[in-house]
């Protein structure tokens, strides 16, 4: 079972052997390894039960790092790197060859981002190697936002899970890329779109659902939870499953539900503060799985700032066929 514990030391160790380790970052915990090492990074897809044809981002302990891994590094995305690692933006690069082509499945470009949290940051100071780093749960599962969630899923495959309390920004990383000059959105994530729009002008958002998409976090399906998962209008779906006497569970912004036993609802934010929405979202949805709930009925997030990739996710967690 894996030790939880805050000592980057031990984890440099581990890391330095080829084993794994769940990291704290301010988006999600990850799972990582040197992605420098392809039999490191072949673990990664066998612990996550990941398919092969899912590349994986690099983090990096800074923007001075770039040139090591991509062959060039466009002014546009230099600048959004500039202002926002470390953070949650990923920047798909065209890759060197030192990057093993298990890291990005064969694709042409790297993912690459710089974390912001104090405990990683200090760990890959460490190291002289990036990390190889998914999301630390079984694929297409919801991501973890706390070291006891890794532990929970994958303790008994790693060794170590490096705790770093609770991530204080809860979404996956914005993935950002360029086509023909362009500025592309692959992934929405931690990072608002207009956050990014701000600095380089207005952007394409690409990321349509299909069962083989160019990156898999757009599976339709994805971040879901073992039981089924509705979202739309709370008291219709509320009404709905009373009438069908079901065991429900309810997830809402704010609203507080008075009827509802504290055990069948979870309130992202009290006051509608997205960003406190977000940093909950993943744990309330863990939280509802495992209520005893038949079914967990959630609303959306208003279009605005995080809310967008909020949707994003619950829209994905609700489409498990
Ligand atoms: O916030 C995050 O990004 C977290 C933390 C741990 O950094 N990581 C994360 O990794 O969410 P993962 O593997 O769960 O999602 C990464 C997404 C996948 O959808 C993958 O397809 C896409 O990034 N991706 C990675 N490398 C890519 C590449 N070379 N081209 C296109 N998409 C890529
Ligand atoms: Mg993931």
């Amino acid at each position: 079972m894996a030790v939880i514990s805050p000592d980057i030391f031990s984890a440099a160790e581990f890391l330095k052997k080829g084993d794994l380790v769940g990291i704290p970052t301010e988006t999600v915990y990850g799972l990582a390894g040197n992605a420098l090492d392809g039999s490191a990074v072949a673990k990664i897809f066998e612990v996550k039960n990941r398919p092969s044809f899912d590349p994986l981002i690099m983090h990096i302990s800074g923007i001075d790092q770039v040139e090591n891994y991509a062959s060039n590094f466009p002014e546009k995305l230099k600048k959004l790197a500039e202002e926002f690692w470390p953070g949650p933006l990923t920047l798909l690069l065209p890759k060197k060859e030192i990057v093993p082509d298990i890291v990005t499945s064969g694709l042409s470009r790297v993912a690459l981002r710089v974390p912001a949290h104090p405990l990683t940051h200090s760990l890959l100071g460490l190291l002289d190697f990036p990390l190889a780093a998914p999301s630390a749960n079984p694929f297409g599962y919801i991501s973890p936002t706390r070291a006891s969630h890794v532990s929970e899923q994958l303790g008994e495959k790693i060794p170590l899970i490096l705790d770093g309390g609770p991530c204080t920004v809860g979404l996956e990383s914005t993935i950002v890329g360029m086509e023909d000059g362009e500025v592309v959105i692959y992934r929405m994530g931690g990072l608002s779109i207009d956050a990014v729009e701000e600095v380089v002008g207005k952007v394409t958002v690409r990321t349509q659902s299909s069962s083989r998409p160019d990156a898999p976090g757009l599976l339709l399906s994805h971040y879901a939870p073992r039981v089924p998962f509705l979202v739309g209008n709370l008291y219709e779906l509320i009404a709905e499953a009373s009438k069908s006497k079901k065991d429900f569970a309810v997830l809402s912004l704010s609203r507080q539900f008075e009827e509802i036993d504290a055990s069948r609802k979870y309130i992202l934010s009290k006051d509608e503060n997205l960003n406190e929405a977000a940093q909950n979202l993943f744990a309330a949805m863990r939280q509802l799985d495992s209520s005893g709930a038949e079914v967990i009925l959630a609303e959306y997030m208003p279009e605005v700032g995080l809310g967008r990739a909020m949707n994003d996710r619950l829209r994905r967690a609700a489409a498990k066929g």
